[in-house]
């Protein structure tokens, strides 16, 4: 009995020392609750649940549609919550430009990524770097390569594969999906180690796993670890996500390094050709890098160049078989430079006669943004606009989809419109549109990536027909999803234009199909 009294006792005081701390605890939250929104201010908020906020509400593959549809019902800005991370979506280019683009020296850092970033990437992926140092060096490296100065290095690279494009769509038209996954990852291969790629090639799929091993670990909610970097915080032996995540890692400084030790290789034999890679390793700042950051700056640039390139080309390959006004535009301006009946294909040098192809191409990336929900970036200081005050660590992105799409921003949003270029500004390729991102983070590879997409779209429109497949119901564009290379991303008929283009085809693109080096 007396024991008994004593364990209701204990019981009753344990029970009052827990309330005490959960009281104290309560009191903590509500009153630094208090202080915090004293001190920020942030745009509405989308409700979710508790702790993970929004994490599970964006649907997989159709961020874009989500995002847009939440911009409609909040207006120019709205916050969300994914993990531990809060983040604003800016629904407009004034507020993109205002603050991602004017305050880009403080609005353009990454968030934490244990895993895709510190353990996946060496911390050396420069997509992936906060803002520093080393992000600056590699960038200014990166700049000084791929600008638009040097774009006779590239012009090569990109002749040659897009005529081994025609060819292969002449042969194999049914697999033009692969076909433009071959271009572009052989011109980025071409462009950074100076060596061609074949589909078939064990080397070249080894590369393509880690590309895409790497996209699926950076997408919104991929990653528990990533989503609440706390969990960082288990000993190592119980972090479930680090082997695999480690495993990955390796395999990406074992595949680059096999392309940097047989550059090296040619380099040595005088044999190798001018590309990024020599370029990089012969500059004085990358000598500063270690062995990993050498190996993941160039790889980086592989990664963010050769997907990015291959949708901006099937989006408007889509865009022909919906609407073919604009195609019959684009064909008159190309006949007439050309010939109308293949005399030649199009070339870099007739750009400045091709006004409208160079429209129809920054249409292309206006129409359906390669990042639907745009690339985050993190603010580094505190900062006050339009009434808000945003703390330090905020995440901002461009809501890409929903600014394309937006009747205030664009006439006719959902046309794919191409005239809406012909400007003063038509060969600033990074205006009218935020496909490449604003700010200081903008893509580095801009110049090379436009151009690619150029080369090919000229050349394609000037020798196929697209046309919808008999049968199947009229493509959904919004729904597509561009990732998509094992299969076509949507049904299209592709014919050459006439014995003639065919002929024209058979002369320039077998030999650039066999061509080695
Ligand atoms: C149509 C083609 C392309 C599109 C639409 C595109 C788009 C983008 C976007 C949206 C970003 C993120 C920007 C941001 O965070 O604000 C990016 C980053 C980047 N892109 Fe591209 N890109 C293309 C082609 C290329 C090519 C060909 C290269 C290299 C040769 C390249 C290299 C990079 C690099 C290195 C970054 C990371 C920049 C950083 O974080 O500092 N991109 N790109």
């Amino acid at each position: 009995m007396g024991v008994n009294m004593r364990v209701l006792e204990d019981t009753s005081t344990g029970s009052r020392v827990a309330l005490a701390v959960l009281a104290i605890i309560l009191v903590q939250r509500i009153v630094s609750n208090y202080l915090w929104n004293k001190k920020y201010k942030l745009p509405p908020r989308i409700p979710g649940i508790p702790i993970l906020g929004n994490t599970f509400q964006v649907p997989p593959r159709a961020g874009g549609l989500w995002a847009r549809e939440k911009a409609q019902e909040y207006g120019e800005m709205f916050t969300c919550t994914f993990g531990v991370n809060t983040w604003v979506f800016l629904n407009s280019s004034r507020v993109v430009n205002n603050l991602m683009e004017k305050r880009s020296a403080i609005y353009s850092s990454r968030m934490s990524a244990p895993v895709a970033s510190t353990i996946m990437s060496g911390a050396s992926r420069i997509l992936l770097m906060p803002y520093s140092d080393r992000w600056r060096a590699i960038r200014k490296v990166m700049h000084s390569i791929l600008n638009k100065q040097n774009a006779p290095i590239y012009a090569p690279y990109q002749d040659v594969e897009s005529k081994h494009l025609l060819y292969d769509y002449l042969r194999t038209p049914n697999k033009w999906y692969t076909a433009n996954q071959r271009f572009a990852n052989s011109v980025i291969m071409s462009v950074v180690f100076g060596k061609r790629m074949e589909l078939d090639n064990p080397q070249i799929q080894e590369l393509l796993e880690t590309t895409s091993e790497i996209l699926e670990a950076v997408q919104p909610g991929a990653s528990l670890a990533d989503a609440l970097p706390i969990l960082e915080n288990l000993p190592k032996p119980l972090q479930w996500w680090r082997p695999r995540a480690q495993r990955a890692f390796e395999k990406c400084k074992r595949v680059y390094k096999r392309e940097v030790d047989e550059l090296k290789g040619r380099m040595k034999a005088g044999t190798a050709r001018d590309c990024y890679a020599t370029r990089f390793m012969s500059s004085p700042e990358a000598s500063k890098f270690g062995e990993t950051q050498l190996l993941f700056s160039l790889g980086s640039i592989m990664e963010a160049g050769s997907d990015t390139s291959r949708m901006a080309i099937s989006q408007i390959i889509c865009a022909a078989v919906l609407d073919a006004s604009w195609v019959r535009t684009a064909r008159a301006a190309l006949d007439v430079v050309c010939g109308s009946n293949a005399e030649r294909l199009p070339e870099f040098s007739d750009r400045p006669k091709l006004r409208y192809l160079t429209a129809v191409v920054k249409e292309g990336f206006r129409w359906r943004p390669i990042a639907p929900i745009g690339f985050p970036t993190m603010l580094i200081q505190d900062d006050e606009y339009e009434g808000y005050r945003f703390p330090k660590g905020t995440i901002f992105t461009w809501n890409a989809t929903s600014i394309s799409l937006d009747e205030k921003e664009y006439e006719e949003p959902f046309r794919f419109w191409p005239e809406r270029f012909l400007n003063e500004n038509l060969d600033n390729v990074m205006q009218g549109h935020w496909n490449f991102g604003p700010g200081r983070r903008a893509c580095s590879g801009y110049h090379v990536g436009e151009t690619n997409v150029w080369i090919v779209i000229a050349r394609l429109l000037y020798c196929f027909d697209f046309e919808p497949v008999e049968g199947e119901p009229e493509v959904d564009s919004l729904r597509v999803s561009w990732m998509e290379f094992n299969e076509a991303p949507f049904p299209v008929a592709i014919k050459v234009r006439s014995p003639q283009h065919a002929a024209l085809i058979e002369r320039e693109g077998k030999p650039a199909s066999e061509t080695k080096y």
